[in-house]
């Protein structure tokens, strides 16, 4: 037996040393060891924990998982972006249009002359709020087009006023005004521009479609890098799911099943949800295990499609070069760029009223300048 362990009884002595040790300081290393297990627990649970306890809102039947789990605190933090603008006071008829008014009106012809002053405080209110008229107006002479914010707000116009009138679908009784994307600022949360391959060379791990590559887009996962252009500016499906028993003839690939979830993840980090606010997760592909909100979101990817390609993508040279992207292009409008974070815009609230003429119908005529 001490043949046995002889090798060991270094290690032995050296153990027996430490015990006696403990033993000596044992109350003062007791009183440390649970001071110092207590931090860490402190530490832990500090961010383990969110405070205040998250609410989980139910959104599918019991048993299915599906909720939307919110902080109070950060739905109050958010609720400071998600305020409509106090509407100007309403405006004293001039009993003649902007048209009559004045010498260069392309969009608002047939609006009173006073109502179209007041709008004009209104846009300067969600745009610019800092630069005033000056931002859009050479103020010698308001009827100049010679500054190229003037061009692109002539177009937002329409724009809107399409989102307003044609795009029912999605905004449905609530609609957008500039206030919607711009919320006091030029240039709205999430524009965004076609990105060519990130990189020349290729690795081992790398797919030429740019995954592994942290992506801001894709909530920094490594899915592909720009699900945008395929799906919010081209059409690509994203309906990747066989839909029969195998074998279906279901070509779709695991690189094309990856591009839907890049997409995703920008959906619901654009509204501040889970996937559970549109789908049953145990069958992504099923719409009647999802929630009425998928729909909603099925109507908005036409329409944001319809925005980049017939009223941001033709503004290209509009656009100072600074503000193009990498491959020359427009800024283009997202899913987030409506929404900021909520799962409505302004949490539903609506500043259209205040600005009827905002919901009128289009002429479909590009402005002077842009590119068809
Ligand atoms: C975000 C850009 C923008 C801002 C800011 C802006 N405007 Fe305008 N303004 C326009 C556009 C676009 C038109 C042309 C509308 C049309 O063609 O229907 C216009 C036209 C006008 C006209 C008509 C000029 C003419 O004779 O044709 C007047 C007057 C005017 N704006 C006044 C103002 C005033 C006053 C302010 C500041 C309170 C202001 N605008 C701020 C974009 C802007
Ligand atoms: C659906 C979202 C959306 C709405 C609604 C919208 N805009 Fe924009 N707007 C954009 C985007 C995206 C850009 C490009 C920003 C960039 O340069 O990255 C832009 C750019 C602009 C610019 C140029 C800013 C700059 O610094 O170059 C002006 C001016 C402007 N918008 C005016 C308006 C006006 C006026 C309205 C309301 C009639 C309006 N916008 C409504 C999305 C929107
Ligand atoms: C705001 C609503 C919304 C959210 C949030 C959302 N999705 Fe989707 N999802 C959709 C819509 C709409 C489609 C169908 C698009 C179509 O048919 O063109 C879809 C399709 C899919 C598909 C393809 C289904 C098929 O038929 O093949 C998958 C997979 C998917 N989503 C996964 C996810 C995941 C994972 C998340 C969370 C990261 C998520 N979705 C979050 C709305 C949403
Ligand atoms: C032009 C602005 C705009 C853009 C861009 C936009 N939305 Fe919306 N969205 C709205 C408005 C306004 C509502 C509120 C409509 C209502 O209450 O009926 C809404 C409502 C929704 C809802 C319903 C939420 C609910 O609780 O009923 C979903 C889901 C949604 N949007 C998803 C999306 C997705 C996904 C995208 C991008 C593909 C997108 N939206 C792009 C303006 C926009």
């Amino acid at each position: 037996m001490s043949l046995l362990l002889a090798p060991f009884q270094p290690v032995a002595a050296a153990l027996g040393g430490l015990r006696s040790g403990l033993r000596h300081h044992g109350g003062r290393f007791r009183v440390g060891l649970a001071a110092t297990v207590a931090a860490a627990a402190v530490i832990g649970l500090v961010f383990t924990l969110e405070r205040p306890a998250p609410r989980n809102v139910q959104l599918g039947y019991r048993g299915t998982g599906m909720g939307a789990i919110y902080n109070a605190r950060l739905v109050a933090q958010q609720l400071g972006l998600q305020q409509v603008d106090a509407p100007l006071p309403p405006s004293i008829p001039a009993g003649k249009t902007a048209a009559q008014a004045y010498k260069n009106i392309q969009v608002l012809q047939n609006l009173d002359a006073n109502e179209f002053l007041r709008l004009m405080g209104a846009m300067t209110q969600w745009i610019a709020p800092q630069a005033g008229c000056a931002f859009c107006h050479s103020l010698k002479n308001m009827a100049d087009d010679s500054i190229y914010t003037k061009t692109v707000a002539r177009r937002m116009l329409q724009m809107v006023m399409a989102i307003n009138t044609q795009w029912q679908s999605h905004v449905d009784g609530v609609g957008v005004t500039c206030q919607t994307c711009h919320r006091g600022r030029a240039i709205p949360a999430g524009s965004w521009f076609i990105q060519p391959p990130p990189h020349g060379e290729r690795n081992a791990t790398e797919a030429d479609s740019g995954q592994d590559l942290p992506a801001a887009v894709a909530g920094g996962s490594a899915f592909p890098y720009d699900p945008l252009t395929p799906f919010l500016l081209s059409a690509m499906p994203i309906r990747v799911t066989g839909t029969t028993a195998l074998p279906n003839g279901d070509r779709s690939s695991v690189n094309q099943t990856d591009w839907t979830y890049s997409l995703m993840i920008h959906f619901a980090d654009s509204l501040g949800v889970n996937c559970t606010f549109c789908h049953n997760t145990r069958a992504f592909e099923e719409w009647d295990q999802g929630t009425p909100n998928r729909v909603s979101a099925w109507h908005a990817i036409p329409m944001v499609r319809d925005l980049n390609r017939n009223y941001m993508a033709p503004l290209a040279q509009v656009f100072p070069v600074e503000l193009r992207g990498k491959l020359d292009d427009a800024p283009k409008v997202s899913c987030v760029t409506c929404h900021n974070g909520a799962y409505k815009p302004f949490y539903g609230a609506s500043g259209l009223p205040y600005y009827p003429e905002l919901a009128h119908a289009v002429t479909m005529t590009p402005p002077a300048g842009s590119r068809p």
